[in-house]
């Protein structure tokens, strides 16, 4: 898996962009492209916003003739006490829209996350083209 550190807002760009780039070559459609880059953007401004700091782990997967990018974002932050409301469109701790969890979730195939109070956060996706 590629590694990317997440600590600032320019490390978010580099994770969207590292994204865009993957599903590009693997030949995603422009639709596909978009989606998976605006969910890494979401989950990677998370990572340093709430978790502070972390980092995004991909991979390209292929079954059968599908082709898919897997990411998972870790951080050691302070951790989601109640998953199912911070899923919940609207919800934030901070004041701003509160749409990255939910939004990210809709853009992509699969979504997991995990979180143990007091230490920190990890979320796999799947976007399959
Ligand atoms: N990595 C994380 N570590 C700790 N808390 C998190 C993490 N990611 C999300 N949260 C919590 O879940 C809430 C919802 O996250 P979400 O991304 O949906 O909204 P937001 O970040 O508050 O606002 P937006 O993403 O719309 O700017 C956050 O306000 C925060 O309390
Ligand atoms: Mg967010």
């Amino acid at each position: 898996m590629d590694k990317i550190e997440i600590r600032d807002e320019h490390d978010v760009v580099l994770a969207r962009t590292a994204a865009r780039d993957v599903a590009g070559a693997q030949g995603f459609s422009v639709m596909a492209k978009t989606r998976i880059a605006t969910a890494v953007s979401e989950l990677a401004r998370n990572v340093f916003l709430h978790g502070d700091g972390g980092y995004m782990e991909y991979e390209v997967l292929r079954e059968g003739n599908k082709i898919g990018i897997h990411c998972r974002f870790v951080d050691q932050g302070p951790g989601i006490p109640n998953i199912e409301q911070a899923m919940q469109d609207g919800f934030s701790s901070i004041a701003t829209l509160g749409h990255g969890l939910p939004g990210a979730r809709r853009l992509v195939d699969d979504f997991k996350i995990h979180s143990e109070p007091g230490r920190g956060v990890r979320v796999e996706i799947i976007k399959w083209n």
